[in-house]
């Protein structure tokens, strides 16, 4: 199977993005699309699983004749389906079992079942240039923050994690805090950028936590705590709102470049991998290509839309696994419907 050139459906369910891709080994990333439901979840302020999973069922078939229209291709042409097994939420990830195994039976191709966070990953391997390995890998989600030694495909090392929330998930509580809305984190982001081109003195300064803590480890729940006694403390003048939004992401900031460098001098690595959708956060961006480049490193970032959810890094990381772990998958055909809402990343290695 290695030698010829995989043609993978790549399915992502696990949250409230539906993402569909095609991959083929031999020619690149061939097509995508993208279903984002965040408008729907909105009135509620957060993800609703039952809906989620719902309008996964609604979407994610016209999504597959979409992007194979636009390839050129039919469901013939299919060599293999990658879904993401987990983590996530458990009626949404089985809509995307379910899928890639009925579609899997009917062609009678391998189903792949994919770790989200692999898939993330995973994701800066689409770009050019691509990262070799070894690499440090920054996994920021809305469900993870995770230090990751990276030393090939499935050869994964958690480092360090964050002990209490993500920090996608501080940035959308602190957003709900500030009135932003859902989700949170671009709006966030986008508030604090815009009060630091004003220019304007620094007003506030939150606390770093964890980052002198002499681990790889995170902690972030305290900082919307910090955030909402700010606000206690002052009258919510759209200043003082853009001044808090900024001094929350400069504290995220620095924590989350401090402990990556420390990564790297831990591990002796000198490529970082940023992945998850706060990867795609400007300011943790150009903080740490900035201070990378000071010690002789160089960040690795996924393109911009495949920082957040999509299907294209499951049809890749599934293209990836067929390649290099032949004999592990044809294990996975015997149990396509098993879904992980909690799954460990470094069980996916190649001896597992
Ligand atoms: O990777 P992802 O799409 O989904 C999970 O697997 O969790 O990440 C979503 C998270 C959300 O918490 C969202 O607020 C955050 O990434 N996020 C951002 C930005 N864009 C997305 N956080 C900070 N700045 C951004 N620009
Ligand atoms: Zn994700």
């Amino acid at each position: 199977m290695s030698s010829h050139p995989l043609l993978v459906l790549g399915v992502e369910t696990s949250c409230d993005e539906t993402g569909v891709a095609l991959y083929d080994t031999q020619r690149g990333l061939l097509s995508h699309a993208l279903y984002s439901q965040s408008e729907m979840h909105s009135e509620y302020g957060g993800v609703v699983p039952e809906l989620a999973s719902r309008d996964h069922i609604r979407r994610v078939l016209p999504l597959v004749r979409q992007i194979l229209d636009s390839a050129g291709l039919s469901l013939r042409d299919l060599d293999a389906i990658a879904y993401t097994q987990g983590p996530g939420l458990a009626g949404a990830l089985l809509v995307g079992a379910s899928i890639a195994a009925a579609l899997g039976f009917a062609l009678n191709i391998p189903v792949v079942g994919i770790h989200h966070l692999e898939g993330h990953l995973l994701s800066p391997l689409l770009s050019t240039p691509a990262p070799a390995f070894p690499f440090v890998a920054l996994l920021v989600s809305g469900g993870h923050t995770q230090l990751m030694e990276v030393n090939g495909f499935g050869l994964y090392k958690l480092l360090g994690e964050t002990v209490d929330d993500a920090a996608g998930e501080a940035f959308d509580k602190t957003a709900k805090l500030l009135g932003l809305g859902y989700p949170g984190g671009p709006a966030l982001s986008k508030l604090a950028d815009e009060f630091f081109r004003l220019g304007q003195p620094k007003h506030f300064e939150l606390p770093r936590p964890m980052l002198h803590s002499g681990d790889l480890n995170f902690s972030f729940s305290g900082l919307k705590t910090a955030v909402l006694t700010l606000m206690h403390k002052h009258e919510m003048t759209p200043e003082i709102r853009g001044a808090i939004a900024l001094a929350f992401q400069e504290a995220v900031v620095d924590v989350l470049t401090g402990k990556s460098l420390a990564a790297l001098a831990k591990t002796g690595l000198t490529r970082l991998v940023v992945a998850g959708g706060v990867g795609a956060n400007r300011q943790l961006r150009s903080s740490l290509r900035h201070k990378a480049e000071k010690i002789g490193a160089t960040v690795f970032f996924p393109e911009l839309e495949f920082c957040t959810d999509n299907g294209a890094m499951i049809a890749f990381a599934g293209a990836m696994r067929l390649r290099e772990m032949p004999d592990r998958d044809k294990r996975m055909d015997m149990d396509m419907f098993t879904i992980h809402a909690r799954w460990d990343l470094e069980m996916q290695g190649l001896s597992a």
